[in-house]
């Protein structure tokens, strides 16, 4: 079957939709350990196919963003626990994003105030971490200069998202996706402009500067396993200082090839064209589709009608929905139904308590 609202086969799992829950940052947790607001925000949201919870960091040094919940921790695993069990017992299935921001942080989101680490000391132009000001109070600040991780650094951040990646099993999440979209970290690898290593990791050929994700996807395959390994990639993104390249098509065709070979549960797209970057070429996404032989997601802008139109001429299997999620938890039943959907109010995407994350209602029919 073709239709967005029917079941979908993902691996091991069986989606009750086709409809993906984005992962969103949140931001309500000060203390960066998940708590009983967050497994009522995605229990709320358990009709999506799948979640994919809102980026998580690996460790410490991962962060860029203050008050989210880390996975590198067993107070964090038992807090994702609680949020795991909520939305299985309404017969969800969820991932959770696995995130290292790289460079895109501020020495007020580091351990010790130590310089953000990245695969190169260039520091992202016209960015801005959430961090502390120096009133003390929370909010966007411009990233620090970075400093570039060594050799021996970059294999520690491979283990590190393999452990955080075991760590999430061990919270009962259904798989991971990694965070290589959006210009953090992993893109940071992948992207000529910013990618000035002269290591292995270094980006004179499409292959070497794709080395750090698929080695990430190697070592967190053999841990948990492929069908529950899944890669979230924005191709034309221009978030946080990513400029566009020459050979943006190959780079990406060329991780659709190695990609494949692994069995993941799926990769997941994003076009950033709803964040104010160049859209992905529409001769771009056959392409690939062509080229990666797997579950495909799509992300970015979705409304039910190029939801329906993706999913029936094949492009893609399965569509993922953002912001329309926030404001509408029961966001499925509005599709199916045609009810109206409820606009978010942005003023409370991040930080703060219940209000703008739990409160909004299901649709009540006349
Ligand atoms: C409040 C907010 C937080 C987000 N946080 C993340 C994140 O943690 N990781 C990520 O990959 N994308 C993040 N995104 C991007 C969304 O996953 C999604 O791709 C984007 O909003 C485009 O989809 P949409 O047009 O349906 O909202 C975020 C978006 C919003 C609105």
């Amino acid at each position: 079957m073709n239709d967005l609202f029917e079941p979908y086969d993902l691996g091991v799992l069986h989606l009750r939709n086709r409809i993906v829950m984005a992962p969103m940052t949140r931001a309500r947790n000060p203390d960066g350990i998940p708590n009983a607001l967050n497994a009522l925000y995605y229990q709320q949201r358990a009709g999506a196919g799948l979640i994919i919870t809102e980026g998580t960091p690996i460790s410490k040094t991962a962060e860029g963003f203050v008050f989210i919940p880390g996975l590198y921790t067993s107070a964090q695993v038992a807090g994702w626990r609680a949020v795991t069990q909520a939305v299985h017992a309404q017969g969800g299935a969820i991932f959770t994003q696995l995130w290292h921001v790289g460079r895109v942080s501020h020495v007020s989101n580091q351990p010790g105030g130590i310089a953000p680490v990245s695969s190169t000391a260039q520091i992202a132009k016209a960015s801005q971490a959430w961090g502390f000001l120096a009133d003390g109070s929370a909010g966007p600040v411009d990233v620090s200069a970075p400093r570039a991780l060594s050799t021996a650094e970059v294999r520690g951040v491979i283990r590190d998202f393999a452990v955080a990646a075991e760590r999430a099993i061990e919270a009962g999440f259904d798989g991971i996706e990694l965070h290589g979209a959006n210009g953090y970290l992993i893109e940071q690898f992948l992207n000529p402009l910013v990618n000035d290593r002269t290591d292995e990791y270094r980006s004179d050929t499409i292959e070497n500067r794709s080395r750090f994700l698929l080695e990430t996807v190697a070592a967190v395959a053999d841990r948990i396993g492929a069908d529950r390994t899944a890669v979230r990639l924005s191709p034309y993104g221009g978030l946080f200082d990513m400029g566009l390249y020459d050979d943006v098509d190959k780079t990406y065709l060329h991780l659709a090839d190695e990609l494949s070979k692994f069995n993941l549960a799926y990769v997941h797209l994003m076009d950033q064209q709803s964040r104010g970057s160049t859209p992905i070429p529409a001769s771009f996404l056959p392409q690939f589709r062509l080229r990666y032989r797997g579950t495909l997601i799509l992300a970015g802008g979705m409304t039910r009608a190029h939801a329906e139109r993706c999913i029936q001429e094949g492009l893609i299997d399965l569509a993922a929905f953002g912001e329309p999620f926030i404001a509408n938890p029961d966001l499925v039943e509005r599709l199916r139904n045609g009810w109206p959907l409820e606009k978010a109010d942005r003023s409370r995407s991040f930080g703060g308590g219940a209000e703008g994350y739990t409160d909004y209602q299901v649709y009540q029919p006349a």
